[in-house]
């Protein structure tokens, strides 16, 4: 979407992944200042974005939103000033039927969803200083035609405010639980690739739910084609730093995040996370990668049961090289200087992990533990042929 923001994937710390409905705006408070605290904030992370429950279960009496009276007393435009004072942006979580998820599934009292109110509520977002919107579609009904006429309602809406917001959206309770997945370039900044991401490695399925981050990775990586400034697919909130995953399997989660150039929205308690886990979330290396100009999503060159090999050409002409293991035990995981669309004969090697460099006359190789995944910055040679994204098949349905 050609807003003027999302031009790289948006950055951030969400409330849902652990707080679910229990948020407030101390809460929230204690996160921006985490984020400034820990270093995210200066690494990128820049999106604090407030999920589902935040608002009371009524409108008021000119159908206004507003905000929890009792978590979140000061109001939702003192909270945005908070975030703007620390040098942090404004998310907030709504959706375009009449129930928002929690007043769906979880017995948030009330129907405050935007169906309806959608130019009032983005003047209402505009006004409380809203810099990202995550937009929910909450209901099993519908059809792609209806939500792309309903998500295009409100892209308009915030459109006409003025203010530059990013729209973030999720279509998956109706669509792309199987897919073929539609590209919403033309709506969204961002939008969802599957169901909500679990807590578990791979649950065995690459549709509806649950689905693990291996499964994620399987269903995001076709659809590379889609990707590009102002819009990116978005394989959901990061679990890293929230227990059960392994080590190798929480690195992987942000290397193949990174290289997808997936939004980095951390889902995990920010105030209270072990330096093992802020070492993953400010990995600058990949970092930059991730928020490369050029925002292209990494191509698949290998894919088997064993491993995957995924390349992502950068604006300097460097290509990042990703080599996942997603086998059971430790394996060579190796492809060619040429298999990435590189020529010459002559190239280094810098391993984002450990910043250790290495030359090569062309050979790109790494012995890759169980669920591991290492990413090399590419440099040197001619850039010939870089890989094409390929596309997963295109639902068509317009805006
Ligand atoms: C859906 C979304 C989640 C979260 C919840 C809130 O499940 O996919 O990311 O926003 O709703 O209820």
């Amino acid at each position: 979407l050609d807003n003027g923001v999302g031009r790289t994937p948006p950055m951030g710390w969400n409330s849902w992944n652990t707080f679910g409905c229990n948020i407030s705006e101390s809460l929230i408070r204690q996160m921006a200042d985490a984020m400034v605290s820990t270093g995210m904030r200066d690494a990128g992370y820049q999106y604090v974005v407030v999920d589902d429950c935040w608002f009371n279960p009524s409108r008021d009496s000119a159908g206004n939103l507003q905000g929890d009276p009792t978590r979140f007393p000061s109001g939702m435009k003192a909270l945005g000033d908070y975030l703007h004072g620390k040098g942090l942006k404004f998310g907030l979580y709504e959706g375009p039927l009449d129930k928002t998820c929690a007043q769906y599934f979880n017995s948030y009292p009330g129907a405050t969803g935007s169906q309806g109110h959608e130019a009032q509520d983005a003047r209402q977002f505009a006004a409380w200083g809203v810099d990202y919107l995550k937009y929910d579609w909450c209901s099993p009904t519908g059809t792609i035609n209806d939500q792309v006429a309903t998500f295009a309602k409100m892209r308009d809406a915030l459109a006409a405010t003025g203010r530059p917001i990013l729209y973030s959206i999720n279509s998956n309770s109706v669509h792309a639980k199987t897919g073929p997945q539609r590209n919403w370039g033309d709506v969204a900044n961002i939008w969802r690739t599957t169901e909500d991401i679990q807590l578990s490695w791979d649950t065995g399925q690459t549709n509806g739910y649950p689905m693990g981050i291996k499964n994620i990775v399987d269903v995001t990586v076709p659809l590379a084609g889609y990707a590009k400034p102002g819009g990116f697919n978005d394989p959901d909130m990061m679990e890293v730093g929230r227990g059960t995953l392994s080590d190798a399997e929480q690195r992987s989660h942000f290397a193949l995040w990174a290289v997808m150039a997936s939004p980095l929205i951390a889902g995990n308690d920010i105030r209270s996370m072990s330096s093992a886990t802020l070492t993953i979330l400010k990995n600058t290396r990949l970092i930059a990668i991730n928020q490369d100009s050029l925002g292209l999503q990494a191509s698949s060159i290998v894919a088997d049961s064993n491993q995957r090999v995924l390349a992502k050409r950068l604006a300097n002409d460097d290509v990042a090289v990703a080599l996942f293991n997603q086998s059971s035990s430790t394996r060579t995981i190796s492809t060619t200087a040429s298999a990435i669309g590189k020529g010459g004969s002559s190239f280094t090697l810098v391993d984002t992990w450990t910043g250790a460099a290495t030359t090569t006359s062309g050979t790109i190789t790494a012995s890759v533990p169980a669920h591991a995944t290492v990413v090399y910055r590419v440099s040197g040679g001619t850039t010939g042929n870089p890989p094409t994204p390929t596309s997963g098949t295109l639902v068509s349905a317009s805006s």
